[in-house]
């Protein structure tokens, strides 16, 4: 039985990735900050953590040692204000927003990059707005350049961490989906991302790393 570990799984993509994964076989630890019913009725074990705090996912690891995962994701991001621009946003909402979506990602990747097998894989939810090769609008800046910060991160972390250990590092766009985060009037639900999200990820070779899609189309860097 494989085993995944996701951290930001109270709801949304991490809730539902959780739910795909069980019904596909595999183990699922998954974390959540505050209480989160419809999570503990997926099966899955449960754990808190907030991404936010380094020591709480430390104290994670340490639970776990002596697992080994194959797949563990960094799922949860904050969206801030959307209407908010470098202009005008404060600095506490932009020290908020890079901290939970770039730098707290990172972090926890470090600390839990020890509990993942050889031949498995990391995943960081990134998204298409954080591609800056393909970026031709100015819609929510400062949260795709959040997730652009990751995605540059995510680069020497490939190098610089993963070194020569045989793990894949996915870089992942989930399409635009009905979660609250992405709002009603999403292109895709919930069920539709998980289910090829849940694919990219079974299919994943390592070495390497790729940003792709739910789809497994790639995304320029
Ligand atoms: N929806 C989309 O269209 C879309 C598109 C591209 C990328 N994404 C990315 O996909 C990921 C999931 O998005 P979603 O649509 O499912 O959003 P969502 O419905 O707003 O859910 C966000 C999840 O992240 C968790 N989270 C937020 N801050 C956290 C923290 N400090 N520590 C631990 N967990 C935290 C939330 O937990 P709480 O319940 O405790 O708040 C929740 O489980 C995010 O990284 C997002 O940027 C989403």
């Amino acid at each position: 039985m494989p085993h995944a570990l996701i951290i930001g799984a109270s709801r949304g993509i991490g809730l539902g990735l959780t739910s795909e994964l069980m019904a596909r076989g595999w183990h699922v630890v998954a974390t959540h900050r505050t209480a989160a019913p419809e999570l503990a009725a997926t099966g899955a074990t449960t754990a808190v953590v907030d991404i936010d705090d380094t020591d709480s996912v430390a104290a994670l690891a340490a639970a776990h040692a002596g697992t080994m995962f194959d797949h563990v994701l960094i799922n949860a991001g904050i969206i801030g204000n959307r209407t908010d621009t470098a202009s005008t946003a404060s600095r506490d909402l932009v020290a908020q927003l890079f901290w939970t979506n770039a730098i707290a990602p990172i972090r926890a990747a470090r600390l839990l990059l020890p509990l993942i097998k050889d031949g498995g894989s990391i995943g960081f939810m990134t998204s298409v707005l954080g591609s800056v090769g393909g970026r031709s609008h100015g819609y929510a800046e400062l949260y795709s350049a959040s997730k652009a910060a990751l995605n540059s991160l995510t680069r020497g972390f490939a190098v610089q961490d993963i070194g020569s250990r045989n793990i894949a590092v996915l870089n992942l766009h989930p399409g635009w989906v009905k979660t609250d985060m992405g709002g009603d009037g999403a292109d895709i639900d919930v069920t539709t991302s998980v289910k090829g999200l849940a694919d990219v990820i079974e299919s994943a070779k390592p070495p390497g790393q790729r940003y792709v899609d739910y789809k497994g189309d790639t995304i320029a860097w």
